[in-house]
């Protein structure tokens, strides 16, 4: 299988990050990839007409897109680890949190990279990172038992989106306030997956 990959992207990290715990490197090839929502001349459009990545090229059907999707698929190739029944409306409760602030920090982004600087939005982007701020507060109140409980899918999209708060947003500083969040980040940010799946 082939997966479109950009390490700057925190979907795909997430999907690498599961490529990597589930024992699956072997059967997946990363293509590099890149490009913006006003460049998609190095995204996989033909495998995903949306031209995002990550996209998931298989050997035995059309590609899959997008990150959840995926998961979804490698996990049940790999036996269901990941969204355990007992606790799959948790796990993929944590993983659609996390892909929200994913989502909302990627916009932040894009409105610096994409708009010229005379129409970028300041309070539209305030706005995204209130929705980062709040899902976070949820997960340090709500979240930080699972999250030390049996690895599923939630704790890799948690590591993916605070992995790229650090690498786009660091002034922020998401763990004020949030101790216990900051120190679970902190021993999963050890792992060798989270090691190596790191945008450079
Ligand atoms: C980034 O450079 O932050 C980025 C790249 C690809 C997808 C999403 C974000």
């Amino acid at each position: 299988m082939k997966l479109y990959h950009n390490a700057a992207s925190p979907f795909v990290r997430k999907v690498h990050l599961l490529v990597i715990e589930s024992g699956q490197e072997d059967s997946v090839e990363l293509v590099a990839s890149g490009g913006s929502p006003m460049d998609s001349s190095n995204m996989p459009v033909a495998e995903n007409p949306l031209g995002k990545i990550p996209a998931l090229e298989r050997t035995d059907g059309p590609a899959l897109y997008d990150s959840r999707v995926i998961c979804q698929y490698l996990d049940a190739l790999a036996g269901g680890g990941f969204y355990p029944e007992a606790r799959k409306w948790e796990a993929m409760v944590l993983e659609a949190t996390a892909d929200g602030i994913m989502d909302a920090a990627v916009l932040m982004v894009y409105e610096g990279r994409c708009r010229p600087e005379e129409m970028v939005y300041d309070a539209w982007v305030e706005a995204q990172w209130d929705k980062v701020s709040r899902a976070l507060d949820a997960i340090e109140a709500r979240w930080l038992s699972h999250l030390h409980g049996p690895m599923d899918m939630g704790h890799l999209a948690t590591a993916a989106a605070l992995g790229y708060l650090d690498f786009r947003h660091e002034a922020r500083d998401w763990r004020a306030g949030r101790p216990s969040l900051a120190a679970w980040f902190g021993t999963f940010s050890e792992r060798d997956s989270f090691q190596r799946s790191a945008p450079s």
